[in-house]
């Protein structure tokens, strides 16, 4: 069955997975869409602990893909005017909405130390990973 505590071991698992192999993935992160309200909620991460737990609809990076269902690469985070941060070390982020059943229910979100590090090659894997964890939860 799809036991709340399982899922969350198998996608920490997939978060330090991502983090151990990929090395500009500096965190790696879910969140998902809190219950009825129009905010995130962060789910199971890998990497420095965030403040950022709860991100309402269309606030920072995050908050924007929960409304644009669209992948969201960010080569320069110091360019964006709408965006949080949870590091000054952070140079860069990628977002990539998780469907399930069609509907946009959350996201990864990976942060990069590394300035301008992700391709169409990322977003690709990314939707991929977000299509096998769709299955899952
Ligand atoms: N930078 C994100 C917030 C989440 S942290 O990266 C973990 C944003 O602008 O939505």
């Amino acid at each position: 069955a799809n036991d709340k505590v399982q899922v969350e071991e198998r996608l920490s698992k997939v978060c330090e997975l991502l983090k151990a192999e990929v090395d500009y993935y500096t965190w790696v992160g879910f969140y998902f869409k809190n219950g009825d309200k129009n905010e995130l909620k962060l789910g199971p991460f890998a990497g420095e602990p965030t403040d950022h737990t709860i991100i309402p609809f269309g606030k920072g990076i995050c908050g924007q893909v929960a409304v644009s269902n669209q992948n969201f690469v960010v080569p320069d985070v110091s360019a964006q005017d709408n965006y949080i941060a949870c590091s000054i070390h952070v140079k860069a982020e990628i977002v990539v909405p998780l469907f399930k059943n069609g509907e946009n229910i959350g996201q990864i979100d990976i942060d990069s130390n590394v300035p301008d590090p992700f391709t169409e090659e990322d977003e690709r894997f990314l939707e991929f990973v977000n299509e096998k964890v769709a299955e899952i939860i």
